[in-house]
């Protein structure tokens, strides 16, 4: 629309006007749009007040209904009805479908993201990558792009050699199968503690993942069992959260593929002897990147060489992304860089999407020495909490059990994307939860309100509009803005736009709903129905873009 009523200003002075010069007013008592004349005065040999009478006389079109001039400013009043009764005609033919493009052309993105290590607790971190990673692949289909969800499991390397011993000197099969994770953290931490002070163990541990590199059998089917038992408790997780992914290939996933990267990174001249080890030098002041240790173990960055060079070649990727913290900068700086070395100019294409901690009472929540906080209590907390504030305060809800489910894991979802990725977050149950402020549930609970309505209202009739209110109108404008977050978003890889911008709907919708009859109304009732349906219909798929539910009533 900005465009077509340039095209009406630009016959007044095709050079000067442009759209970045229109402005959107706070006050809609300003106007929708403003033009701002000072920057023409000079140009024009004209005072700004007069450039602005005279261009407010000039403007007729029909998407306009009034332009007038104040000091030196053109306010532009759109025309409410024809606007709404198009944009709510849209949404109501497009359905799930509004604020879909084709930018991406069916091009793939893969997309590393949560990648837990088996035999350790699913951290907040992992929390983090799964939920983040989750929501840009939501976004990215939205934009016409082919995603694959790949769970990088950390299922190698050297701290298997000492879990596998530790295990065999004081592990028992039964603890293992009643607590998995926690049961194998404390034979990996009591491992640590002996070996501190008898080394000979360390030596042990090192043999003990020569074997398994070198298959094994015995050690084989330990590691084998250690990491389906960690499997199972972490599907509990994405049960939970309602995710899912396209390939577990996972660090020992590539064990027997590293030999042709070696070879490759040797014939291109780029492996440099460096104690006994063999690394590849780069440039810009990055330390070098450990190939090979002096025993000849591959390190995590070999390994993930060879992942990437699997994954082009898989999937052929528009774009490889990688959803991990902040803390692995350097780790992928360094492979895209040996990548780049080795000549592969799709390196470029390849994008660590870095995040914050969470913390707790400003210290990180992680797993500390014997206190380890478990994701999956943290997880069911939020749930019973939830639970309890229905039971209080709508005990009559139908599929209570679900309900809170959706709203519990909702909030914890909610309050990590409302902030930029970027950002350390501060992790706190009680106010996540609120039904009030910046929360999940209080976006959900504009829906279930929204919902109700529509129940109550029956059958959708057809509609025409000859008036829009400042409530009304005040959602038109964000549902206007919907296509516009979802593009940007994804461009920026920045599910936090969502959040805001659910945010800015659901609060539309809720001073609207305190202020306007809907039911009652009869004059104005099947095209307030319509628009609150059409609220109804971009909320809940704003809450799908984040990984979230919209539960009918809570
Ligand atoms: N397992 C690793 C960790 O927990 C994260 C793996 C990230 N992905 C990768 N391709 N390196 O720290």
């Amino acid at each position: 629309m900005k465009k077509d009523i340039l095209q009406v200003l630009q016959k007044f002075s095709p050079i000067l006007l442009n759209e970045s010069m229109l402005e959107r007013p706070i006050h809609t008592n300003l106007g929708d749009l403003a033009l701002p004349c000072f920057s023409l005065a000079k140009e024009l040999r004209k005072p700004p007040v007069a450039i602005a009478e005279e261009l407010a006389k000039a403007i007729h079109h029909p998407l306009i209904s009034k332009a007038q001039a104040a000091g030196g400013y053109v306010n532009i009043f759109v025309n409410r009805s024809v606007i709404t009764d198009s944009l709510l005609k849209t949404i109501h033919t497009q359905s799930t479908a509004y604020g879909s493009n084709n930018d991406g052309n069916g091009g793939v993105v893969t997309i590393d993201l949560s990648s837990p290590n088996i035999a350790k607790p699913f951290s907040m971190g992992h929390l983090r990558s799964t939920v983040i990673g989750n929501s840009i692949a939501l976004l990215l289909e939205k934009n016409g792009f082919k995603t694959v969800k790949i769970n990088y499991i950390g299922d190698w390397g050297t701290q298997f050699g000492k879990l596998l011993t530790a295990y065999r000197k004081w592990g028992s099969e039964q603890e293992v199968q009643n607590a998995p994770i926690e049961t194998l953290l404390k034979l990996y931490i009591r491992f640590h503690e002996e070996a501190e002070l008898d080394n000979s163990l360390n030596v042990e541990g090192r043999a003990a993942f020569k074997a398994l590199e070198d298959g094994d059998a015995e050690a084989l089917a330990l590691w084998d069992w250690f990491k389906s038992e960690s499997l199972k408790e972490f599907q509990r997780i994405y049960d939970l959260l309602g995710v899912t992914f396209d390939s577990y290939n996972g660090e020992a996933y590539y064990n027997d593929k590293m030999e042709p990267i070696v070879d490759e990174l040797n014939a291109k001249k780029l492996l440099i002897e460096s104690d006994g080890a063999l690394v590849v030098e780069l440039e810009e002041g990055m330390p070098p990147c450990l190939i090979k240790k002096s025993d000849g173990a591959t390190l995590y960055a070999t390994r993930d060489l060879s992942a990437a060079i699997d994954r082009k070649i898989t999937y052929n990727f528009v774009k490889s992304l990688y959803v991990v913290g902040n803390e692995q900068s350097l780790h992928f700086a360094q492979v895209k860089q040996v990548l780049s070395k080795l000549g592969y100019d799709w390196a470029d294409t390849i994008e660590h999407i870095p995040f914050g901690l969470i913390l707790k009472d400003g210290t990180k929540m992680s797993t500390r020495k014997g206190k380890i906080v478990l994701l999956e209590e943290v997880l069911n907390d939020a749930i019973a909490l939830a639970q309890s504030t229905i039971e209080a305060k709508n005990p009559n809800v139908l599929h209570k059990a679900e309900v809170a489910k959706a709203v519990g894991v909702g909030a914890i979802i909610f309050s990590d994307l409302k902030q930029h990725r970027k950002h350390d977050i501060e992790f706190n149950l009680a106010s996540m939860l609120q039904t009030e402020g910046e929360t999940g549930p209080y976006i959900q609970y504009a829906y279930a309100r929204a919902s109700a309505m529509l129940k109550k209202a029956g059958e959708a009739t057809l509609f025409t509009v000859d008036e829009v209110n400042d409530f009304e109108w005040e959602i038109i404008k964000v549902l206007e803005q919907f296509p516009y977050s979802v593009q940007r978003a994804a461009n920026e890889l920045n599910p936090s736009i969502i959040a805001k911008y659910a945010i800015d709907l659901a609060q539309a919708f809720n001073s609207f709903y305190g202020n306007v009859h809907v039911l009652s109304d009869e004059a104005h009732r099947s095209y307030r129905i319509s628009l609150v349906s059409s609220v109804a219909i971009v909320l809940k798929e704003a809450l799908k873009l984040l990984g979230m539910q919209a539960p009918e009533e809570m």
